[in-house]
């Protein structure tokens, strides 16, 4: 039997869609296991970005000529298809912004500088990127704000006992990624939540790596602001959304000032537009939003589930096959995952084992991924990450590992 799926997914398919894989690096065919970085775009996006900038490129909310309303219109759509993905009360509750760490930002400036206040308390999670940490270093500065942080146990799942202790009258955030970008764990947010909730604690979630994997209810999940990345689920860079329950967002004074913004203007004094352009300063990214609605219909066309079981099988596969290399010690190891697998080779710095598979035509990422803490919190400099993505193959897997392998053996003999 092939290896290529045992999904429901005809993977070969799905692959045609994708351009940027039909070519060799280095001499040999690419294999692109960096998809956590960012993932690869569908021939439909990269044609609604052409699309876009040959038929119908205006700016938008502004003009009344037919251009400006196409492009208005075809820019709303997606704020409508970002609220059904996310399942949101309205669309008024969607911001577009330039990815998740600019939504961060946005939170922990405007929030933040509104509401927080000496003595208060702020909660991250050892798995943070730096963009859900230093965002809530600066407010905190500013602020004189306490940040606390859930430790993390080898697995890489969060220690909920911790965080229970943690929690007080003084928490008056918590902010914490749905899942991991350099182990891959997914929290239990719903949990999580539900105990900030308690403490009387507003709860930010980073969904940069789930947004592509995991079904999102914010409704359900009752968080309070939720932050998404186009480029990290088949859409382009420079755009995301950012996520806010309409009550909250209200209170929040804007984050910059402009065009589109405001409802009146003089120079005595100012008055702001409605939501959610109230948090849309200047002209937004329009092109890259616009193509963001196809990369959620071709989500959609595949179902979640089915790319999240194509997927878990690809890691499950992974992580079994790279644990048969003597020296290959897996980091990240949590019952629920996305399906990203952190590694390192004993005696072999992460950085030359990135540089060796690249040249095998192996794209991976190496290093410590954006989180520092995590990185000093399992007293290493960094790993090595394959993450997969619904167009990997067991076959590339299978190469991988053989590289990883050969690459051993030409140093330890082993
Ligand atoms: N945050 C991205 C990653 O994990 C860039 O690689």
């Amino acid at each position: 039997m092939s290896t290529l799926t045992s999904s429901l997914l005809d993977i070969k398919k799905i692959r045609l869609q994708f351009p940027v894989l039909h070519q060799q690096v280095n001499g040999k065919p690419l294999i692109y296991f960096d998809n956590a970085a960012t993932n690869q775009k569908p021939k439909q996006v990269i044609e609604a970005l052409t699309h876009y900038y040959q038929h119908d490129n205006a700016n938008i909310h502004r003009g009344i000529h037919t251009l400006a309303e196409r492009a208005t219109r075809a820019f709303e759509e997606t704020r409508l298809a970002m609220q059904h993905f996310i399942n949101a009360r309205a669309t008024a509750e969607i911001i577009f912004t330039r990815g998740v760490t600019e939504s961060i930002n946005l939170v922990a400036s405007s929030y933040g500088r509104a509401f927080l206040k000496e003595g208060d308390e702020i909660i991250l999670s050892a798995l943070e990127h730096h963009s859900n940490i230093v965002p809530w270093q600066l407010i905190a500065q500013e602020k004189k704000a306490t940040i606390h942080v859930i430790p993390v146990f080898d697995s890489g799942e969060l220690d909920l006992d911790a965080y229970r202790k943690l929690l007080s009258t003084k928490t008056k955030i918590v902010s914490v990624n749905h899942a991991s970008n350099s182990l891959g764990t997914i929290n239990p947010v719903k949990e999580i939540i539900r105990l900030a909730h308690q403490a009387g604690a507003i709860v930010l979630i980073d969904g940069a790596q789930a947004a592509a994997h995991i079904e999102i209810d914010v409704q359900d999940l009752d968080c309070d602001f939720y932050c998404i990345s186009s480029h990290k689920m088949y859409g382009p860079t420079g755009a995301g959304i950012l996520y806010g329950k309409k009550e909250i967002l209200d209170e929040m004074p804007p984050y910059m000032g402009g065009g589109e913004m405001i409802s009146d203007v003089t120079f005595a004094r100012t008055t702001f537009n409605e939501l959610p352009y109230k948090f849309e300063a200047g002209t937004p990214n329009i092109a890259d939003v616009i193509a963001l609605h196809e990369a959620v219909q071709f989500i959609d066309s595949l179902g979640k589930e089915n790319i999240a079981a194509h997927e878990s099988e690809l890691l499950e596969y992974a992580a079994e096959n790279l644990a048969t290399i003597p020296s290959v010690k897996l980091i990240g190891t949590a019952k629920e995952k996305v399906a990203v697998q952190s590694f390192n080779i004993e005696g072999i710095h992460p950085f030359d084992v990135g540089q060796l598979l690249d040249a095998q035509g192996i794209a991976v990422r190496t290093g410590h991924h954006c989180t520092q803490p995590l990185m000093d919190r399992f007293g290493i400099e960094g790993t090595v990450r394959a993450s997969f993505s619904v167009y990997n193959t067991k076959e590339e897997i299978d190469n991988l590992v053989k590289c990883l392998r050969k690459l051993t053996q030409l140093s330890y003999g082993k």
